[in-house]
């Protein structure tokens, strides 16, 4: 019998479109599901007991890695898995569980006040780059050159409303333009070189960076393989910089976007997608 997938988003983006468009002939059956409809909590799961398993693409940084939770503790299968979300949904947490699995990930502090950001500048030195903990599509990612503004922007992640959003990681500046491999289950299926291009430093696809298509790279299979490992087969999108002393993980998008690496690599991914969940389930 066809298998029934619930795609468990807030709504539908160019890469979900695809997916539900092109499942069907690849014999699976893939529906959207509002984040905004489960009420899960029900110890049978009512909202979904209809779905063989669940795909999380929430954008939200607080319902991924919840309803994973929920529906896993139920017995549902659940993709990507409650763990990986929840290091992947906080750059914070996933430096440190990489750090700690040996997977090589850039130097950082965190600031949660005026004194451990100055104590950060001192430790690592100008330039830094100061983000977010939660944070995407390089919103608020700050490349602090000048000592002089420093302080300043400090004042502005003071002023913000909660703790929440005021936690940053400082680390240093890495230039050289960034990697993102895409990986569908344990392997790498697309990876592609970003580069900024012009007004802005940042390399983000969202930006509209151009990017080129990478050739197999054995440091870079090695790196990857040490963040599967870690949290397990799953739906990637990894980002590493290239650094004079190797390829370090910055990090690691839980429901990547796809929509770059696709149009540089041409590669198939939604039948990628469909192939992986098939293997999971049968
Ligand atoms: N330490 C760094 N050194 C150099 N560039 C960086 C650094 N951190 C971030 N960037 C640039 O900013 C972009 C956005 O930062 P990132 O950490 O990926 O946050 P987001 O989740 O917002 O994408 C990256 O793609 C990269 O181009
Ligand atoms: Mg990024």
């Amino acid at each position: 019998m066809t298998k029934r997938v619930a795609i468990v988003a807030d709504r539908i983006g160019w890469e979900e479109r695809q997916l539900i468009q092109s499942a069907p002939a690849l014999g699976l059956e893939v529906d959207w599901v509002n984040d905004e409809s489960l009420c899960l909590g029900h110890p049978d799961t009512p909202s979904v007991d209809q779905y063989d398993a669940l795909m999380i693409r929430s954008r939200s940084y607080t319902r991924g890695g919840l309803i994973a939770t929920l529906a896993e503790a139920s017995g549902v299968p659940v993709l990507n898995s409650a763990g990986a979300i929840h290091a992947c949904e906080n750059k914070l947490v996933l430096r440190a569980v990489l750090r700690e699995a040996g997977v090589p990930v850039p130097d950082f502090r965190l600031a949660v006040s005026r004194k451990d950001f100055e104590k950060a500048l001192d430790d690592l030195g100008l330039p830094v780059v100061m983000k977010p903990v939660y944070g995407g599509m390089g919103k608020r990612v700050t490349l602090i050159r000048d000592a002089d503004l420093a302080h300043s922007v400090y004042d502005y992640i003071e002023d913000l409303g909660h703790a929440f959003e005021q936690a940053c990681l400082i680390e240093p500046y890495l230039g050289g333009g960034s990697i993102r491999c895409l990986v569908i289950g344990e392997e790498i299926v697309a990876a592609a070189e970003f580069e900024s291009a012009g007004a802005d430093w940042r390399s983000n696809a969202a930006l509209g960076n151009q990017s080129r298509a990478l050739a197999h790279d054995p440091e870079v299979q090695k790196v990857v393989d040490g963040v599967v490992d870690r949290l397990g087969p799953g739906i990637y999108g990894v980002d590493l910089f290239k650094t004079p002393s190797g390829h370090l993980v910055n990090e690691v998008n839980h429901a990547p976007a796809w929509r770059g690496v696709a149009s540089t690599t041409g590669v198939d991914i939604p039948a990628a997608v469909v192939a992986h969940v098939q293997e999971m389930l049968a």
